[in-house]
């Protein structure tokens, strides 16, 4: 087995286990809170308190090595793709658990919820489609990047978004996961001129 099929072999491991545990996850939302909207309610949340820091690596982890080349920074960048899958299967989980709300238990979403979080599952399972080598050939590096970039962008805003109206009536979990959000999206905004900076040191 080449050293190719075995990453991707790994990387299929990793997945399964990921959405293993996020099955996991939202079936203990109906476990302590019983088949009832408030556990579809529990699972929704859980799920994606759950897929956010899956996100956040995946998101972060070029930044960092932008900055701190090596070590586990480096392993982290290595398993990007892993981490992007695992979190966009986390995520497909929230939908089964937020679809069950509205299906089974008849609760309605706002009409910006569903079209802004829509759109963004549109996006999840695009970047999910395309997270491998034959895409990148496909699309091409450049525009596959594109894709990736504001992909990216869109989930961490949504993310941002869920969390900031949290600060006040919870902080505990809107403080630490709105920090981190904007903390990553400045490291990443950092790392964006640095490397444009030695591009146009190199260039002059
Ligand atoms: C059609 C799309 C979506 C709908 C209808 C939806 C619906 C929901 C609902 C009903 C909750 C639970 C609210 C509560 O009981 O407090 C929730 C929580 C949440 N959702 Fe979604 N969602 C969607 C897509 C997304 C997407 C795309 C993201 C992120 C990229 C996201 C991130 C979150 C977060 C961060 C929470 C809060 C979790 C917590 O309390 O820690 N959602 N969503």
């Amino acid at each position: 087995m080449t050293s190719r099929n075995l990453t991707s072999v790994s990387t299929t491991l990793w997945v399964v286990l990921a959405t293993l545990l996020a099955l996991a996850v939202a079936a203990s939302g109906f476990l302590t809170h019983g088949w009832t909207i408030e556990g579809a309610g529990a699972a929704t949340r859980l799920t994606a308190r759950l897929a956010l820091p899956w996100f956040l690596l995946a998101w972060g982890a070029s930044a960092l090595v932008a900055f701190w080349p090596g070590g586990w920074r480096q392993s982290l960048l290595r398993r990007r793709r892993a981490l992007g899958l695992s979190f966009a299967f986390t995520h497909f989980v929230h939908f089964a658990a937020l679809t069950s709300m509205s299906v089974i238990f008849g609760r309605e979403h706002s009409m910006v919820s569903l079209v802004g979080g829509g759109f963004t599952y549109v996006m999840i399972t695009v970047m999910a489609l395309t997270s491998n080598d034959q895409s990148i050939r496909w699309m091409g590096a450049k525009r596959w990047k594109t894709l990736h970039s504001w992909g990216g962008a869109l989930i961490a805003l949504i993310f941002a978004n869920s969390y900031m109206g949290r600060i006040e009536s919870d902080p505990a979990l809107g403080v630490p996961a709105f920090s981190a959000i904007v903390g990553v999206a400045l490291l990443k905004i950092a790392a964006w001129r640095k490397r444009r900076g030695s591009r146009l040191t190199a260039t002059a």
